[in-house]
């Protein structure tokens, strides 16, 4: 696996409003140094998107939203556009399950959302996972190809390049139990989303994407998932709220990188 930069979401869900937001990038500010080898990506709500995008040192910080509307413009009551956001937002949080779950968003919708934030120049992260009855259902692996497949469908070789994919498995979501992952069992789903990106664009064009992990990532568990054999990255929510808890996440992925290089 070719080493590159590891890259690190905080998706602050519908959490703070834009002072409280602003007093949260100035504790990150503080606390967590520029990296060459980690991208720290916030994603705020989207009122906050603007104002922290005057406050933020771009050198150590980039923006991502949580969700877009797949066409560029027109009348669509309540939606904001890819393109609205585009001079703004790097990256782009995209079939989380809340967004699937609570919303209703389909696999088509994701894979329209993909191919928009493409064409707006902004890097899709593409959330795939299986809920627990699937899971039990031994429909795992199914979901997981599914939900890839359709999401990849307008995505060209040159293009996925810009694509990340984040595997959230529901039912570590703190939102939806928040059970412990098994790093183990993780990794075996890693493979198994290279190998079906593999079988779509070929095994050099999949290793190019990045995996990144998520679902109940803390301060506690970080290190243990970061080892997990592809991992390169994290999603996280709730643990993202807390500067000392998201601080500690990145020192770990910092020291993983550095214990790397040394070895
Ligand atoms: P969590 O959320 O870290 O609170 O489990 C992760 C996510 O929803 O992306």
């Amino acid at each position: 696996m070719i080493q590159r930069k590891k890259l690190v979401i905080a998706n602050w869900k519908m959490h703070f409003n834009v002072s409280q937001a602003s007093s949260l990038v100035a504790q990150l500010h503080k606390n967590i140094q520029g990296h060459r080898d980690i991208e720290v990506v916030l994603a705020p709500p989207m009122l906050s998107l603007q104002p922290i995008a005057q406050q933020i040192d771009h050198r150590r910080f980039r923006l991502a939203v949580q969700n877009a509307y797949h066409k560029d413009e027109g009348g669509f009551t309540g939606e904001v556009s890819f393109a609205m956001v585009r001079e703004i937002a790097d990256y782009a949080i995209i079939g989380h399950s809340e967004r699937r779950i609570y919303f209703g968003e389909t696999n088509d919708d994701v894979r329209d959302k993909v191919a928009a934030s493409i064409r707006n120049g902004i890097k899709p992260v593409v959330c795939i996972g299986e809920t627990s009855t699937e899971r039990s259902d031994g429909q795992t692996k199914q979901v997981i190809h599914d939900q890839l497949v359709t999401a990849l469908a307008n995505v060209t070789s040159e293009d996925l390049n810009y694509v990340s994919i984040a595997y959230e498995p529901v039912w570590a979501i703190s939102t939806f139990g928040g059970e412990k992952p098994d790093p183990d069992k993780i990794e075996k789903i890693f493979d198994y989303i290279r190998l079906q990106i593999a079988e779509l664009y070929g095994e050099k064009a999949a290793n190019n994407v990045r995996i990144l992990y998520g679902g109940s990532v803390d301060d506690q568990n970080a290190w243990s998932l970061i080892n997990i054999n592809g991992c390169e990255g994290f999603l996280i929510g709730s643990a993202s709220l807390n500067y000392h808890k998201f601080t500690s996440i990145i020192e770990s992925v910092y020291k993983f990188n550095r214990t790397k290089d040394n070895g």
